[in-house]
């Protein structure tokens, strides 16, 4: 069994907001992430090392023990499945809604309405819970292209001010979830490693608690 915590980080939007809430929780890389190619930093705490990699990928790394702990936002936790995770804190960051849209005024052209997304297994789901047949297609990025394009009727897709989709002409349809960062852990680790993992945690969840608090005064 490792010695250290492997904690993985999402790279991109969450890690700029997770840094400033890692160390709020005492939680330091000793360098600088953004000024490096590494891939795996030391920090201040000596049994804490952190991994920085695609959002995408944490989940893997903590279901299959490679990591301890992950950060990772809802949205891509409900795309891969919950399976061998813990998901103990909701680290409130990164506040953006899974919705799906269309062109503004449109109405689906297909019987069999279809939908692009980088989120299939999401969108699979939701539409099957709505008695809506969808064909559902992966795309990787740049979903609000795929209706202008008729490749879709609608889309599935992260909303947050509404600005990429007012942009494009679209609108937003249907809540399918709120999304936050979530940290999760692997539920093998949790039990053999429950000792060194809770006070952890329990950091996150005093500085989680504490901004809650800053933010509710102000
Ligand atoms: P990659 O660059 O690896 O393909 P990505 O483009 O999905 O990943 P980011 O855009 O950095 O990566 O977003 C990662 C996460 O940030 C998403 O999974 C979601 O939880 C959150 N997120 C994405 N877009 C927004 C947004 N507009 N506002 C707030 N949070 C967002
Ligand atoms: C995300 C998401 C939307 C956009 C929504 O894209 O895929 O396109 O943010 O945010 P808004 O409602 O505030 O406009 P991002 O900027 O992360 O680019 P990406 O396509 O590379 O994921």
């Amino acid at each position: 069994m490792s010695k250290q915590l492997i904690l993985a980080l999402s790279k991109g939007r969450i890690l700029k907001e997770t840094l400033p809430l890692l160390a709020d929780a005492g939680i330091e890389p000793i360098e600088d992430l953004d000024k490096s190619r590494k891939l795996l930093f030391d920090t201040n705490l000596e049994d804490v090392k952190l991994v920085v990699i695609r959002a995408v990928d944490v989940p893997t790394y903590v279901q299959l023990g490679a990591a301890d702990l992950g950060i990772a936002g809802k949205d891509v936790l409900l795309e891969h499945g919950a399976e061998g995770l813990y998901e103990p804190l909701d680290l409130e960051i990164a506040r953006c809604r899974l919705m799906t849209a269309g062109i503004v005024g449109a109405r689906p052209a297909h019987a069999r309405r279809r939908v692009a997304t980088k989120f299939v297994n999401v969108a699979r789901r939701y539409y099957a819970e709505q008695g809506i047949q969808a064909e559902v297609i992966k795309l990787y990025g740049a979903m609000e292209l795929a209706p202008l394009m008729n490749l879709a009727d609608e889309i599935v897709d992260i909303v947050d001010t509404g600005n990429t989709l007012r942009a494009n002409g679209m609108e937003p349809r249907e809540l399918i979830e709120d999304v936050s960062t979530r940290l999760v852990v692997n539920k093998a680790a949790m039990t053999m490693k429950h000792e060194r993992l809770k006070p952890l945690i329990e950091r996150l969840r005093d500085a989680v608690a504490t901004r809650r608090a800053d933010i509710a005064a102000s």
